[in-house]
């Protein structure tokens, strides 16, 4: 590690002359009319100024009949005075039922009274979609932390405070409750300059601005899918709260159970909280810090993050353009021709035949030579991951050769979705007019099940990342109803290389690339210009505007609802690009609609994809991630964030968009690295495969029609990314341990410089710095041209003491101070944190090899010459595994202890310890292993500069495997 001191940066470029890559054209298939492509707009209720503000118009509620018991109470509430009708039909009766669940967690509901079997679903989020909490044995309201009081003057108002301080943490009082079949409204009151953390998905800054609206509908922007500020891909309605005074912090959490389109409007001193449906199923935590917040989320609530299997944690490569099982291998050999890690390889779409799931393209992607492909692979210890999407095909029923057996045996089983006249419900994806699988029944997993069982047994890919599954949709509403035999269409886009098409290639760059790159970036400029002449943008189709939609008694508007969300998509319409909110599921009596499950179909059909890989190879831990999910996902799958495009804003955003998820309980996650849409440049890639070395999902993912942006293709992004995966590889052990913590006690992986130092008001809005769990602090480049980045060093003003990893030499930094550091091209800042014990072993080219080197430890000092860390070990796949081990290291009065307990045992010795900050020199150690004397011989002593000890050679005295018991060092 200390030759890392030596930078050689200005590397000649490994791969010159980098042209963009051409797909093959895609058949000219028919393409899919405009004129069923788009849903008419809507005028957004939000900016309209004669929409009625539901707070003026609506007269509140009454409590009545209060029923308390030692954990909670309940009531009935009573509309307060004539209907408002303000965005719907409201209900007249509710009932209110408080529970004091657990000592950190209070739960409030608010839900009609009166509810017949068959409206249930339109009103309660069904505990099978998504955890709900209930009481805990032994909680009641003496022991909470937390007060429920109210009020029913002039109508009914609730608040939540700290039993012990009585400060509220959320404050109904001065508000209305209005709850409407079609939009409910709750206000709470804020304090001033409030500091919330959380409500993923969003590209925006990580503390969230008080003046900001959060939208929920889960929806895919093909054309900037990285547009800032706007709805997503998932929906977690939980935030962070924490509040600053006297040199210390509180921090407290809520969770809003309910998965239909929503709105958190953030204003000065107020928090509007609005949905278009279901009912207020409100859970408050005590905290009182951010990582108790999180862990009481995700312990009490949502259950914690699974945990990964050990290889998940290598690195993955995948385009959209890899034409076949050549492509792949040259890409496999390229990386292990530049010594670069490589745990797998994914295919994009490329390998299906016509993008219809559980098939191969024909002369690209056959399955005989995939095998050999898949065999060679897992010999290196290598995964294959190929894409997934949740929808299939409807063939041509008048042409023989178009059959899909996948499509029938759903049709067998009445697996999809429907349409509301009772037929399929049929939208446009790649393929074609598709039908989507109706994930929230038994047939449809039984479905999904088969079909990846019967795929593995062609091909034993090794996981899968399942996309689209938003739940997207290219046309409005059942489109292909009575025109099935167009199949197969082509999606309604412009392909880059297709006939009709307006784009050929990218022509983008990231920012500066006029200034590093001057020769190319005005080609690429001029280039852009003439295909804009040779392919004029065609005229966007006209979009009906309808007007504002008044409620209608006694009905609901599935599709133009009276309080229209601020969807992203033009016209802020619910139907655009997604199954049409009035499609029906087939759940017996509900007949459940896409209006109540759209923001769950993510989370459904990712929660049938994991189960089914489970089938696949039983008693593994599945490789899955997941493009669209909701609260409680992150129990099953990983997820990436989005189409990123090739631009430094959309890697700096990424920071906050894993600590957004890190709150969430989505801990397997990472973003396109290098970006995916637009065309990398050697700096930009250089810098982003460096940030996502640290984040848990680690893939580079680049788009077919733009230049590649394999680690290996420029020199200096390969020496850069060598050096990192380095660290990442030898830290495995350590950030395995971090995974495991999350998985039993709902901690977090990647952590915001605020959680781990919560009392520093000045670290409120850090998101261009992060910590990799307590120990390692992270401190990136995110601009163009930089030779040196600024970062903060917490905690100094109260001894932290933090060391460099490469040469962990004790850093000088004030308190406060912002610290510009070195950061040529190759090498990106990395910290330890003073009082942590880091175990590593060295980096082998795969997890596997990694797995097998001998034990080292990294012991940095605190201010009292102390330190602790600990590791977590099992055989890395299993889902139940038959013996696991727990090291706790601690070094006090000269002495490093390892205290075991578990039986797995790796077999391995600790070769080296390398003591950081300390002073006091050392001839020789005495090593016991299991209450036993060992011969320390052959080990050696260094005493660097700057009060580095470094201790290699033990590895004798710990042959028999370092953790097989109790374990001291003792320097003399
Ligand atoms: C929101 O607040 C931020 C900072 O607090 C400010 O920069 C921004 O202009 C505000 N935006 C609006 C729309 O008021
Ligand atoms: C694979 O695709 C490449 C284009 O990337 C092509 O040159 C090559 O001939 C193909 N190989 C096979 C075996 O199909
Ligand atoms: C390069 O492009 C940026 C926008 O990305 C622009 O602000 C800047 O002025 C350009 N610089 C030069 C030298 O053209």
């Amino acid at each position: 590690m200390r030759g890392f001191t030596t930078l050689v940066w200005a590397l000649p470029a490994l791969v010159a002359g980098q042209k963009p890559q051409y797909p093959p054209a895609f058949p000219a298939n028919p393409i899919l009319p405009s004129s069923i492509n788009y849903a008419p707009s809507v005028t957004p209720n939000v900016m309209d100024p004669t929409a009625p503000n539901a707070q003026v118009v609506c007269p509140g509620y009454i409590a009545s009949s209060i029923e308390e018991t030692t954990t909670g109470l309940t009531a009935d509430l009573a509309l307060a005075g004539p209907a408002c009708s303000a965005y719907g039909n409201d209900i007249k009766d509710l009932t209110l039922s408080v529970q004091y669940q657990s000592k950190e967690r209070l739960a409030v509901k608010i839900y009609p009274k009166h509810l017949a079997p068959s409206n249930q679903s339109l009103y309660i989020l069904s505990p099978s979609l998504t955890p709900q909490p209930e009481v805990q044995y032994g909680s009641s309201k003496s022991a909470s932390d937390l007060q429920f009081t109210w009020t029913n003057s002039p109508s009914f108002q609730f608040r939540v405070s700290r039993a012990s301080s009585g400060d509220v943490i959320f404050d109904t009082y001065g508000h209305k409750l209005v709850f409407e079949d079609q939009f409910l409204e709750l206000v709470t009151d804020m304090v001033p300059d409030y500091n919330i953390y959380g409500l993923p998905e969003n590209l925006r800054g990580f503390r969230i601005p008080n003046n900001f609206t959060q939208t929920f509908w889960n929806a895919y922007n093909l054309d900037n899918d990285q547009e800032l500020d706007v709805n997503s891909h998932s929906v977690h309605p939980v935030y962070l709260e924490t509040r600053y005074g006297n040199g210390s912090s509180l921090s407290h959490g809520v969770y809003a159970r309910n998965a239909h389109g929503q709105e958190w409007l953030m204003r000065d001193s107020s928090i509007t909280y609005r949905t278009i449906g279901g009912s207020f199923d409100l859970y408050f935590l005590s905290g009182s810090k951010p990582a108790d917040v999180i862990s009481q989320y995700q312990t009490g609530i949502v259950n914690t993050p699974y945990l990964p299997a050990y290889w998940h944690l290598g690195f993955q490569q995948v385009r959209w353009g890899y034409q076949n099982w050549t492509n792949l291998q040259d890409v496999v050999d390229a990386y292990a021709a530049q010594n670069i890690q490589l745990e797998g390889v994914m295919s994009d779409l490329d390998y299906l035949k016509v993008n219809r799931d559980f098939t191969n393209n024909p002369g690209h992607y056959d399955i005989e030579p995939g095998k050999e492909f898949l065999e060679r692979l897992h010999a290196n210890g290598q995964h294959y991951m190929p894409i997934l999407d949740p929808n299939i095909y409807v063939p041509d029923p008048t042409n023989f050769s178009d059959a899909y057996p996948t499509y029938d045996r759903g049709v067998e089983l009445n697996a999809y979705i429907r349409d509301s006249n009772a037929s399929y419900y049929i939208g446009v994806l790649w393929p074609g007019f598709s039908v989507s699988p109706d994930f929230i029944t038994p047939q449809a997993h039984q479905f999904w099940t088969e079909q990846i069982i019967a795929y593995h047994e062609n091909l034993a890919f090794d996981g899968f990342w399942l996309d689209v599954n938003d739940a997207t949709s290219f046309c409005t509403g059942s489109c292909g109803q009575g025109r099935i035999e167009e199949n197969p269409i082509h999606y309604p886009l412009a392909f880059p290389g297709d006939a009709n098409t307006s784009v050929a290639v990218d022509y983008r760059f990231p920012e500066m690339f006029n200034v590093t790159n001057a020769t190319e970036a005005a080609s690429a400029s001029s280039a852009m210009m003439s295909q804009s002449i040779m392919y004029p943008t065609p005229s966007a189709t006209p979009t009906p505007t309808v007007g504002r939609t008044l409620a209608t008694p006694g009905v609901r508007n599935l599709t133009y609802p009276p309080y229209a969300i601020n969807n992203f998509l033009p016209g802020h319409s619910l139907q655009k690009q997604v199954i049409s909110p009035d499609a029906t599921h087939n759940d017996g009596p509900f007949n459940s609609t896409e209006y109540e499950l759209h923001n769950l179909y993510g989370h459904t059909s990712g929660n049938a994809t994991y189960n089914a890989l489970k089938a696949v190879t039983p008693g593994k831990r599945p490789f899955f991630i997941n493009r669209s999910t909701f609260s409680g996902s992150g129990n099953f799958s990983g997820h990436w964030g989005g189409d990123t495009n090739s631009k430094w804003g959309n890697m700096y955003f990424g920071i906050s968009q894993a600590l957004q998820f890190s709150i969430a309980g989505i801990t397997y996650f990472g973003v396109e690295t290098c970006g995916f849409n637009g065309n990398a440049d050697m700096e930009l890639c250089t810098r982003w495969m460096q940030l996502s070395a640290w984040f848990p999902l680690y893939r580079n993912h680049n788009n077919r029609n733009t230049i590649a942006q394999e680690a290996y293709r420029w020199a200096t992004t390969a020496e850069a990314t060598r050096r990192i995966m380095n660290f990442r590889y030898s830290l495995l052990p350590y950030s395995y341990t971090l995974f495991h913590r999350a998985n039993v006690a709902g901690e977090t992986v990647l952590r915001a410089l605020a959680w781990e130092f919560p009392d520093d008001a000045s670290l409120k809005a850090v998101e261009t710095q992060f910590m990799s769990g307590p120990a390692l602090l992270v401190t990136p480049v995110l601009a163009p041209l930089a030779t040196s980045v600024q970062g903060v060093f917490p905690g100094v003003a109260e001894g932290t003491i933090w060391y460099d990893l490469y040469t962990l030499q004790k850093v000088n930094a004030a308190a406060g101070e912002n610290k510009t550091l070195d950061a040529p091209l190759v090498h990106q800042p990395i910290h330890v944190r003073g009082g942590y014990i880091v175990p590593m072993q060295s980096a082998g080219n795969t997890t596997k090899t990694s797995r097998t080197s001998p034990w080292s430890l990294i012991v940095a000092l605190d201010k009292n010459g102390q330190a602790k860390g600990e590791l977590y070990l099992d055989d890395g796949i299993s889902l139940a595994p038959n013996a696991t081990k727990n090291v706790e290291f601690s070094f006090t009065n000269n002495t490093v202890h390892a205290t075991v307990s578990g039986e797995y045992n790796d077999g391995l010795p600790l070769a080296n310890i390398t003591i950081a900050g300390i002073s006091s020199h050392t001839h020789r150690v005495s090593v016991s292993l299991g209450g036993k004397a060992c011969n320390s011989r052959g080990a050696k002593f260094d005493h660097s500069n700057g009060g580095v000890l470094s201790i290699t050679g033990l590895q004798h005295a710990t042959s028999g495997g370092a953790w097989s018991g109790d374990l001291t060092v003792e320097l003399q």
